[in-house]
């Protein structure tokens, strides 16, 4: 196996056993590292570092997928390896600066991801921004890595709490609208076991119809709803209510929080 095609995974979790998933469908070779032993566990196919040393002197790219209140600890431990080995290092940490990352481990080649949890199955939207040491192969080689787990959009960093708002936070939003109509149903009598089938059908249904159209979504909205039927009865209310204005309003929320969190990092 090349050493081009090694990661290093620092943080085990949610994130990070779905990005070294996507990895290894690819047959990239990964090394993980957790300080919480319980979670390598049952590994099958990853390599398991007993150390971040061990992780670092191993791997050419390191992923760190680790909250981000756990980053200032991190780097302090890594510090010493990433001097001495140079590799790419790839934050996925939310609101935490590439300035943060620069300002804390010199000539450090930084790359901050945004990914979402659809990288679970292979269908995350992950916007990359590379620091200033980074090449364009250093690029290259993130976009190779971030397309195991599904699309990559390279952006400036400063739209990255944007994204954050939008598609990191986004499966969220898209579960609670899930969570609304599956109560709706079984308060229509539906029992929940039939609710909860209706409710996913309807989405990956309403999804794989317009999955590869490029028509706005409001075109999508008429193919529904006709004048006076059943889907515009809803909408109209909705309107009423100006529901629309308060769903931009809680993304306008979760984009001002991701600003605050990553303020008080600086
Ligand atoms: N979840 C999402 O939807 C999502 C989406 C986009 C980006 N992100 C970002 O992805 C990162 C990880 O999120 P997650 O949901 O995967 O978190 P998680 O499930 O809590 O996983 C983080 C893992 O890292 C371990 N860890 C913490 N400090 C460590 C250290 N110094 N060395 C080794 N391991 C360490 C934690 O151990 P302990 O259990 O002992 O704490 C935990 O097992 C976060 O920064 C988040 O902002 C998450």
């Amino acid at each position: 196996m090349r050493r081009e095609k090694t990661v290093g995974i620092i943080g085990f979790g949610n994130m990070g056993s779905a990005i070294s998933e996507g990895l290894l469908f690819k047959e990239w070779r990964v090394y993980v590292y957790d300080r919480n032993k319980r979670k390598l566990r049952e590994k099958k196919k990853y390599f398991v570092s007993p150390s971040t040393d061990h992780l670092i002197q191993y791997s050419p790219y390191i992923i760190i997928a680790v909250k981000p209140q756990d980053i200032p600890a991190l780097l302090e431990e890594i510090k010493e390896g990433v001097l001495i080995h140079r590799p790419l290092v790839i934050s996925i940490a939310a609101g935490v600066s590439i300035k943060f990352f620069e300002e804390r481990l010199p000539k450090i080649k930084i790359i901050r991801v945004m990914p979402n949890l659809a990288a679970k199955k292979r269908e995350s939207i992950s916007f990359i921004s590379p620091g200033r040491l980074v090449s364009l192969k250093d690029i290259e080689i993130a976009k190779e890595i971030f397309k195991c787990i599904g699309e990559v959009v390279l952006i400036k960093e400063s739209f990255l709490d944007k994204v954050t708002a939008i598609s990191g936070s986004g499966p969220g939003y898209v579960y609670y609208f899930m969570d609304t109509l599956y109560k709706s149903a079984l308060s229509l009598g539906f029992s929940r076991i039939v609710a909860m089938r209706m409710v996913k059908k309807t989405f990956l249904g309403a999804i794989t119809l317009i999955k590869d159209s490029r028509e706005d979504f409001s075109l999508w909205i008429k193919k529904v709803a006709s004048p006076g039927g059943t889907t515009q009865a809803a909408l109209d209310f909705w309107k009423n209510c100006k529901l629309e204005r308060l769903v931009r309003r809680g993304i306008k929320k979760a984009y001002l929080r991701a600003r605050q969190l990553n303020l008080k990092k600086k």
